[in-house]
């Protein structure tokens, strides 16, 4: 089956970074003398051993955010979050996704950003490892980034990955929580986008000469993308309490729905039929007489749900699409056009590296302050035309993929990642996720909760 272009952009975005793992050229030295516990005698055992369960994991699993030394619960209302799902410590293609949180959050810490920093984790069903290696958790506690454990699900697979990103709607410390792919690089901070967001009457707008006393964007944010009206890839979400749970009763409606009727209804969607003059729009503007039909890519995973619980279910939110913005309250929405012209956080000085970022749309706010390196564009992957044995110049950087190498290099020296490209070639990626959501994923989701409920 040939995949339309942006379906690959929803759904690659994890697993291509798992499938190409061959090509990666650095790991995590787990010969580290950082931190010692029982699991760091694991590194080496036999392939075998994954069947000697008296050799597992003696860590207890955790679920929830990690207890972290010396890193204070919250201290803003703000939080961007990453996810890292189907990690399995013998098989670390999850590396690369590792290394791009480190990369983003140096960025976003130099940059001055006062949001905190979360990965949410979900370990393979097949690791041996309950948790992160030692060594790793170590590091992302010395870069102030949370961890934040998920349960395992019954079936797992890239369907229930997806969904895991709603997690963040759990996260209730937070006011708001910016979700970001785990392929997704920041150029600088985007706390503006919290900022604008912010439901305090004296808001005062990034741009400080500019005040005003009403937000400029609603509570939750989604961003329109190429053919879809809300990408899974960064979105902005108010988390409150009841609605994890209120979201997790659409999530099990619908596969039940799925699992009867063997497909995603497009004209009820998610529990909306969309009727005229209503309609979505993504950046393309290609939807045509589809626009009132829930009939984009990712529509019964998480590119569908989002629009449906930011639009109709909250029915709180600043949907972007390109340069036009549209503020949803209620049934009422205004459509502002440059709404966001005014802001963004790429200084002059950054210019060089973005001139080569995407598409038309990314030279706006907030398009143009992130990368999304989808498909085999990522910059740990050889694919991504990085120069692996250079050491790059700032002044040398053409592309944003040599931006984050750049980058990488700083990183690698700060935690002392070593080089074991010989050593990496023989890892088989290992996968069962495969590459995007399928309709049989979520019957296989909806098969397995009732198999698990019957046997409460
Ligand atoms: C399983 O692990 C234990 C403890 O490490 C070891 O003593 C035992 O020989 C192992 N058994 C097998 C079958 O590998
Ligand atoms: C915690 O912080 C203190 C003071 O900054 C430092 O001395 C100590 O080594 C830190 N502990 C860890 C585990 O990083
Ligand atoms: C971050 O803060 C430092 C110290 O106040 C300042 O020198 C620097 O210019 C700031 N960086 C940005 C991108 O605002
Ligand atoms: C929505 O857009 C209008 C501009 O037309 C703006 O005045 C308002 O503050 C925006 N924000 C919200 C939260 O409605
Ligand atoms: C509308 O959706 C249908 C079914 O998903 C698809 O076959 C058709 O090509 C779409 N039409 C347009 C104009 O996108
Ligand atoms: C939305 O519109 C419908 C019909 O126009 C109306 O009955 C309903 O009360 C409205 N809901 C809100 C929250 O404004
Ligand atoms: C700040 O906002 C004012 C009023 O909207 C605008 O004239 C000015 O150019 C903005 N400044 C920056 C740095 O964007
Ligand atoms: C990669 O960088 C190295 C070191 O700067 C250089 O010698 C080599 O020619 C470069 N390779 C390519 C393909 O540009
Ligand atoms: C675990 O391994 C089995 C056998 O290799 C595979 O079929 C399955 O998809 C794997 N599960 C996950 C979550 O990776």
């Amino acid at each position: 089956m040939k995949l339309p272009r942006s379906l690959s952009l929803l759904v690659i975005s994890i697993a291509a970074s798992v499938l190409s793992f061959c090509r990666q050229w650095t790991v995590i030295s787990h010969q580290s003398d950082v931190v010692e516990t029982s699991s760091s005698s694991f590194r080496g055992r036999p392939s075998h051993s994954s069947k000697n369960l008296t050799t597992a994991d003696e860590r207890p699993r955790v679920t929830g955010f990690l207890p972290q030394m010396n890193l204070t619960s919250n201290t803003s209302p703000w939080a961007y979050a990453y996810l890292m799902a189907g990690v399995d410590t013998e098989h670390p293609s999850y590396l690369g996704i590792f290394y791009n949180i480190l990369v983003s959050s140096h960025i976003l810490r130099d940059s001055n950003s006062t949001a905190d920093i979360v990965v949410m984790v979900q370990m393979s069903a097949n690791s041996t490892d309950h948790r992160l290696t030692p060594r790793e958790e170590d590091i992302l506690t010395r870069a102030k980034i949370r961890m934040y454990y998920l349960d395992i699900p019954p079936k797992q697979s890239f369907y229930t990955m997806q969904m895991e990103k709603f997690r963040i709607l759990d996260m209730t410390e937070y006011e708001r929580v910016y979700y970001l792919d785990g392929d997704v690089m920041p150029f600088c901070s985007m706390d503006y986008m919290f900022e604008l967001s912010k439901t305090a009457a004296a808001t005062t707008h990034y741009n400080e000469t500019n005040t005003t006393p009403t937000p400029v964007l609603r509570e939750n944010i989604i961003l329109a993308w190429r053919i879809e009206p809300a990408h899974g890839g960064a979105f902005i979400l108010a988390p409150k309490k009841g609605d994890y749970e209120l979201l997790q009763e659409i999530i099990h409606r619908q596969e039940q729905q799925i699992l009867f009727r063997h497909k995603f209804d497009t004209t009820k969607g998610w529990g909306h039929v969309i009727t005229p003059p209503d309609a979505w729009h993504s950046t393309g503007g290609r939807e045509g007489p589809n626009a009132t039909k829930w009939s984009w890519h990712g529509n019964f995973a998480d590119q569908g749900l989002l629009y449906y619980w930011t639009k109709y279910f909250k029915k709180e939110v600043s949907i972007i699409i390109g340069g036009n913005v549209e503020n949803w309250s209620g049934n009422k929405s205004q459509v502002n056009v440059g709404l966001l012209k005014s802001f963004g956080c790429i200084s002059s000085e950054f210019t060089k590296p973005f001139k080569y970022a995407s598409s038309g749309f990314s030279k706006m706010a907030p398009y143009r302050d992130f990368k999304h390196f989808t498909g085999r564009s990522k910059p740990w992957l050889v694919s991504s035309g990085v120069n692996m044995t250079n050491t790059y110049k700032f002044q040398d950087i053409q592309t944003a993929q040599e931006y984050w190498f750049y980058l990488f290099r700083k990183i690698q020296q700060r935690y002392q990642l070593q080089e074991h490209s010989a050593k990496l070639h023989r890892i088989v990626p290992t996968t069962g996720f495969g590459g995007y959501p399928t309709i049989r994923m979520v019957r296989a989701t909806a098969r397995a909760r009732k198999f698990r409920s019957q046997l409460e």
